[in-house]
């Protein structure tokens, strides 16, 4: 950690020192990366296609030493990536063979309250719950994971995630690399500890303001590397951590081409030479690797260690070069009447954690609204004397900023939005509306932070 006195906000960690845990690189040998597989269809038609995604507990061989005990979907750790098209009618019977409840969460889907697999809708072992919705979102890169109500975090630590690729007529139609694994890469960035018998401890692990990790797995590889053999190379990061900040860049400092947030290309590329993600973030990176020699690399790194090594090999130009729009978007805007404006203060640490000086309920509802009703939210993260950065999740909904402490979001935050990073004293103007109904949870993406109580629901009529 820094060697701060522990009372500012560390932004590689989002922890103060006296609970971060320093980054290492393994010293397990490098590897060629593990990309998720496709999801198969168990049937498709022209305007709805079926999947079953199941959740199973298993063992993961990571490195020499020992399996580790994990949970995935469909596999033993993560799971596979789900593709959605716009328009497209998407059934899924979501498979619960744990020995525990769980839910299937779509972060970052608009969806309907019943659908969205949160607290209120447990799996119970060897049940299974059939859901349906209709894709009505821009191309995405979105992601699942479980919601059980104290039981999210070790769930997500243990490996329940996966990828959901959500397409539509902009990204048919855009000229950038879209070659599943072999320009366009999903990395699911994560942070854990092998303990001395090779296991996720997540009760060792286990920090009340965010439990973090000592390595980096990429799709479950540790030191992993891409061969690549094109000109542009297409990142698609999540942060899939429980509660870590990634401050990404490039180990040359080349610029990266930022092309999408968490829901939805952005207007424009915008050129950038470190990128921040939260817990629960996503973002797409365009890479041009015409300057490194083949048999050079270029490291993506993040606070100070390698996340994957890009080796150059002999490459084609897979695309002439970079676009100059992507997604045609207005400008948010809060509109001037019939608007359901709320204010959300976050606060508080560990197990005292916050909004409106409330902790969670489920038993109560904080805020009711009407669907397709305008919403425009400010949400602060108030300034304390210890504090934190808090990354805000809204259930059911991508969002828009208008503001950062009333000033304009840069380029790489004007996109559509699902989770909003607070840092001390930060002030964030939203807004959006519900196009389905139901119950929905509002939350910090610290996983620890939600299951203290730092989290809301909002009834949607
Ligand atoms: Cu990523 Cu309430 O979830
Ligand atoms: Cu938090």
């Amino acid at each position: 950690g820094n060697s701060g006195n522990g009372m500012m906000d560390n932004d590689e960690s989002g922890h103060m020192t006296e609970h971060s845990v320093d980054l290492v690189k393994s010293t397990a040998p490098e590897k060629e990366l593990a990309l998720p597989p496709i999801l198969k269809p168990d049937k498709q038609t022209k305007n709805d296609v079926y999947y079953t995604v199941t959740a199973k507990s298993g063992t993961t061989d990571f490195k020499d030493g020992g399996s580790t005990e994990t949970l995935g979907y469909n596999g033993t750790y993560l799971g596979p990536v789900i593709k959605i098209r716009r328009g497209q009618t998407v059934h899924i019977k979501e498979v619960n063979d744990l020995n525990e409840n769980t839910t299937f969460h779509w972060h970052g889907a608009i969806i309907d309250g019943k659908a969205d697999g949160g607290l209120h809708d447990p799996i119970k072992p060897g049940k299974t719950k059939n859901i349906s919705f209709k894709v009505q979102q821009p191309a995405a890169t979105l992601w699942f994971h479980p919601h059980p109500s104290g039981q999210t975090a070790k769930q997500v630590y243990k490996g329940l995630a996966g990828l959901i690729y959500v397409s539509d007529n902009t990204s048919k139609n855009l000229k950038i690399p879209k070659n599943y694994g072999v320009d366009d890469f999903p990395l699911v960035v994560q942070d854990r500890t092998f303990d001395s018998k090779n296991q996720f401890n997540y009760k060792k692990d286990y920090n009340s303001d965010g439990t973090l990790g000592e390595n980096i797995l990429v799709n479950g590889t540790l030191n992993p590397y891409i061969n690549v053999t094109t000109k542009f190379v297409r990142l698609r990061l999540l942060n899939g951590s429980n509660a870590r900040n990634y401050t990404f860049k490039l180990s040359n400092n080349q610029k990266m081409y930022q092309i999408a947030g968490d829901g939805s290309f952005l207007s424009k590329p915008d050129p950038i030479k470190k990128l921040t993600l939260a817990p629960a973030q996503r973002a797409e990176v365009l890479v041009d690797t015409s300057s490194i020699p083949d048999g050079e690399s270029l490291e993506l790194v993040a606070g100070g260690i390698p996340v994957v090594t890009l080796k150059m090999q002999t490459r084609t130009d897979n695309i002439k070069r970079m676009p100059k729009s992507l997604l045609k978007m207005a400008t948010a805007k809060a509109g001037t009447h019939d608007v359901d404006k709320q204010t959300l203060t976050l606060s508080g640490m560990s197990k005292m954690v916050e909004i409106n000086g409330k902790q969670f309920n489920p038993d109560r509802i904080d805020i009711h609204t009407k669907v397709r009703q305008q919403q425009v939210w400010t949400v602060k993260n108030k300034k304390q004397m210890m504090n934190m950065s808090h990354p805000f999740h809204l259930h059911g909904v991508q969002f828009r900023i208008l503001s950062i402490n009333g000033h304009k979001p840069p380029l790489n935050e004007t996109g559509y939005m699902d989770t909003v990073n607070l840092k001390p004293g930060d002030s964030v103007k939203l807004t959006f509306k519900f196009e389905e109904k139901g119950l929905y949870m509002y939350h910090c993406h610290n996983l620890e932070h939600e299951q203290n109580g730092m989290m809301g629901q909002i009834m949607v009529e």
